[in-house]
């Protein structure tokens, strides 16, 4: 397995250009089942989790290419025909995304059976809501040895849908079965990630009609076909974000392009209490720290425009050198603290109780052997390495290649030291 290592006390100087958002990318592979014509995604990030969902996709029968184009790397896919509705346990089990096939499959040709993902690391994540979402729309759905076997032989049918509570998942898997149904579905408790604008956008582009996404309500008018499309995958929020904790952690100056601020403004508002130096431009952000101590600030993890989940590892590994006690509430996930014990081997005086961290500052962070647990707690100790004395190594990185592009290249472009350690083969430890 291969192992990152991180030599700390490089001062940060540089620019560093934004993938296409992991989160956005593999929600729009999934509307190219919805239509017979060639669907060309540009912007597209190079992950595992995009490239596991492409065979994914084509076991189910779309034709997947990936090329260099002129913007950057582009992938174009083509189902002409679902040649099969089975989505397998081990595929599912790999990449809980994966389930997000279930949606297209139905709408498109009636039937799915798709494996349920079960839970992972973070939390114990259900599906009820997708589930109920597409029941609502008319489909029969039946569990049967950890298998969705869903059927709407008359098609879908529009319909009122209020979830009891905002999930970005259940609101994009509503939208990506609902486009192909007949008559108007209204989604109510909607979540207002960017990604789901994205994605209706991106639907739209295909001749769907939704109005209202990036809003609680959003409104799909039903159309009988969807065609092919050309969409570029929005900036990733969570890796501009991750690598503006990046710099701030390690200190110097650091250019984030291709991306928005706009997208993370509740991070930005809490680095700013903390007494980092932010100046947003058009193409992104620029963020600057000079030696100061930075203070320890409160944040609460909360559905977007709220302060993300997928930020909070990253935030608290910052928040290990500030000045007093930081309060981290995790409001998403059950069990996302699963970084704390490894930023305390870096010598982080963390204690959790519940869905609460706190964290005390202490002096300095001493390099030591870590284990990622998921791809955010895996970057966390990253940016923790970045400012750590002597070397980190960070251990599982199969993590982090799942959600972050070139990490070494993008970082050491700007003087860190970060270094990939190619797997020896030895067993890993569990
Ligand atoms: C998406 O997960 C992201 N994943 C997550 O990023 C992100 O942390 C999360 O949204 C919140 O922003 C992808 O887009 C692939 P939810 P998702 O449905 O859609 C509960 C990363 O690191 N819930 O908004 O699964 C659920 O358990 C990943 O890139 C139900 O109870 O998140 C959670 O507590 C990690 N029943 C809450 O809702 C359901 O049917 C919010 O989850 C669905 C969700």
């Amino acid at each position: 397995m291969d192992r990152i290592a991180i030599t700390g006390g490089a001062r940060l100087e540089g620019e560093i250009p934004i993938s296409g958002a992991k989160n956005s990318a593999i929600k729009l592979m999934a509307a190219s089942l919805l239509t017979d014509e060639p669907l060309r995604l540009t912007n597209m990030p190079r992950l595992a989790d995009t490239r596991f969902l492409g065979k994914l996709l084509q076991r189910l029968g779309a034709e997947v290419i990936e090329a260099d184009g002129a913007d950057g790397p582009e992938t174009v896919l083509t189902t002409r025909e679902i040649v099969s509705g089975f989505a397998p346990y081990d595929l599912v089990r790999q990449m809980r995304a994966s389930f997000n096939v279930l949606g297209p499959l139905l709408a498109r040709s009636g039937q799915a059976k798709v494996s349920l993902p079960g839970g992972c690391t973070i939390g114990a994540r259900p599906v009820d809501l997708h589930l109920q979402a597409l029941e609502a729309l008319g489909a029969r759905i039946d569990l049967h040895e950890g298998y969705v076997y869903a059927q709407a032989p008359r098609g879908l049918k529009g319909a009122e849908i209020e979830f009891p509570f905002v999930s970005v998942g259940a609101t994009e898997h509503t939208l990506l079965a609902a486009v192909l149904a007949d008559g108007e579905t209204v989604v109510r408790n909607a979540a207002c990630e960017p990604e789901i604008d994205d994605l209706a956008d991106c639907l739209n582009k295909m001749g769907a009609r939704v109005t209202g996404a990036g809003t609680s309500e959003i409104r799909i008018q039903g159309v009988s076909r969807l065609s092919g499309a050309t969409h570029a995958v929005l900036p990733d929020r969570i890796e501009t974000g991750t690598y503006a904790l990046a710099a701030a952690m390690a200190g110097g100056e650091v250019r984030l392009t291709r991306t928005r601020s706009d997208f993370i403004q509740a991070l930005l508002d809490k680095m700013v209490e903390a007494g980092v130096d932010i100046t947003p431009h058009n193409d992104g952000v620029t963020i600057k720290r000079n030696g100061a101590r930075l203070n320890a600030v409160e944040v609460e993890t909360d559905p977007y425009p709220g302060f993300a989940t997928d930020l909070q590892a990253q935030f608290m590994a910052l928040m290990t050198l500030a000045d007093g006690e930081s309060v981290i509430r995790e409001t998403i996930f059950e069990n996302r603290f699963m970084h704390a014990p490894e930023l305390r081997r870096l010598g982080a005086d963390i204690t959790v109780q519940g869905g609460e961290a706190r964290v005390r500052g202490v002096d300095a962070l001493e390099g030591a052997q870590v284990m990622a647990t998921d791809l955010r707690a895996s970057v966390s100790l990253v940016i923790a390495g970045l400012a750590a004395r002597g070397e980190t190594v960070v251990n599982r990185v199969y993590h982090l290649d799942r959600g972050f592009e070139r990490l070494e290249e993008k970082l050491g472009a700007c003087g860190a030291q970060v270094r990939r350690l190619k797997g020896d083969g030895e067993a890993e430890e569990d």
